[in-house]
């Protein structure tokens, strides 16, 4: 089956530009590197890394707000990536994006009503008994009262404004809606609320995502396959059951073993400490780009890029990117990292 949103050696670099009186161009940020990734209908795709990975560049890649450098954004089989302004209007709608902070993407000057109707006016859309009733129906949607359809945004708290951004989305209908860290900025209390909206409006409504989030345990009961990113590459992909109980990858192990709630057998989990920050992306290490903080690096991670491949044993579709992966179980048989996944 055609994959809904499909991403073919998707690049963006950013130019790095020096000199005092004449700027010019000394580098490049490589913020996204070469990604391949699919989302089907209806299917939820969390994609996790360390911030400054390319995470973000890599949603507004897929939504087009940004412009790859090479590389191809296809939905429903149809290159975005270089598609006209007339030829992208019809498909605009379709991808909507939610954003990390409910403070700064909603417009203070506007009215709750005024926030999520603007899309659909611009759009054309005009629903049966008008924008108003739309909104308000809305609003009931994410779970606020419709009776607040004139409050501003500052007369709501941060998980209630989150909620105005999702009804924002969710009024043209969109067939895949590109979360950029909906929760981070939130209090954790208030983060499962929001999560179990998406989840439940993912459910009812069959609406594909691409969640992006820098931990593995936001992402965790969500996502039907998990994308591991690190330093603009796709290092790990696979089903959920996969990535959380047999990853393969060092850095998946190591982003793992950060989820309070992993344990094997009642015994905390191993905990890896990665050392140091993420590499700039301006001049990545050659090879594996996760060598210089790899605790299994050899020679020949610095002189070869490891491809994503299914590696042995693995289950159909999922890929790791590793010359020296770890086992697939910690102990030879099957150990359950995460007794809740059981
Ligand atoms: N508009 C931009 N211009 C230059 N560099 C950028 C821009 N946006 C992001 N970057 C750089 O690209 C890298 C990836 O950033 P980003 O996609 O925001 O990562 P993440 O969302 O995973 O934190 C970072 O090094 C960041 O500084
Ligand atoms: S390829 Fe080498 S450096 Fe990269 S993750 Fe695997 S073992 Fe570590
Ligand atoms: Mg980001």
């Amino acid at each position: 089956m055609q994959p809904l949103l499909e991403l073919k050696g998707l690049t963006k670099y950013f130019p790095v530009t020096g000199g005092f009186i004449f700027k010019r161009q000394v580098g490049n940020v490589h913020a996204v590197d070469g990604v391949d990734l699919k989302v089907g209908e209806g299917e939820t795709v969390g994609l996790v890394g360390e911030s400054g990975c390319g995470k973000s560049t890599l949603g507004r890649l897929a939504a087009r707000l940004y412009e790859p450098t090479f590389g191809k954004v296809l939905y429903r089989g149809q290159d975005i990536s270089t598609a006209s302004r007339r030829e992208l209007k019809p498909i605009r709608p379709e991808i909507q994006m939610i954003f990390q902070d409910p403070y700064s993407s909603l417009n203070p000057r506007q009215t709750v009503g005024a926030i999520i109707s603007g899309p659909m006016e611009i759009n054309g859309i005009n629903p049966p008994g008008g924008h108003e009733k739309r909104v308000r129906e809305l609003l009931e949607t994410v779970g606020l009262n419709p009776e607040h359809y004139n409050r501003f945004p500052h007369e709501f708290s941060g998980g209630q404004r989150q909620r105005i951004g999702i009804a924002r989305a969710l009024a043209l209908n969109p067939k895949l809606i590109i979360a950029d860290e909906p929760v981070s900025a939130l209090d954790v209390s208030i983060q499962a609320q929001v999560i179990n909206l998406l989840q439940e409006l993912q459910r009812d409504l069959g609406i594909a995502f691409l969640f992006i989030a820098h931990d593995l345990a936001v992402v965790r009961h969500f996502s039907q396959r998990v994308a591991v990113m690190y330093l603009g590459k796709v290092v790990e992909v696979g089903d959920r059951e996969s990535i959380y109980l047999r990853p393969r990858h060092p850095y998946t192990h190591a982003l793992l073993s950060a989820v309070p709630e992993a344990t094997v057998e009642d015994e905390p989990r191993q905990r890896i400490r990665l050392a140091g920050d993420v590499p700039s992306p301006i001049n990545p290490p050659t090879g594996c780009r996760f060598r210089t903080r790899c605790w299994k690096a050899q020679e020949r991670c610095a002189e070869e890029a490891p491809p994503l491949i299914q590696l042995a044993g693995n289950r159909e579709g999922h890929l790791t990117a590793c010359h020296f992966p770890e086992a697939p179980t910690t102990s030879g048989e099957d150990v359950v990292l995460d007794p809740a996944l059981a």
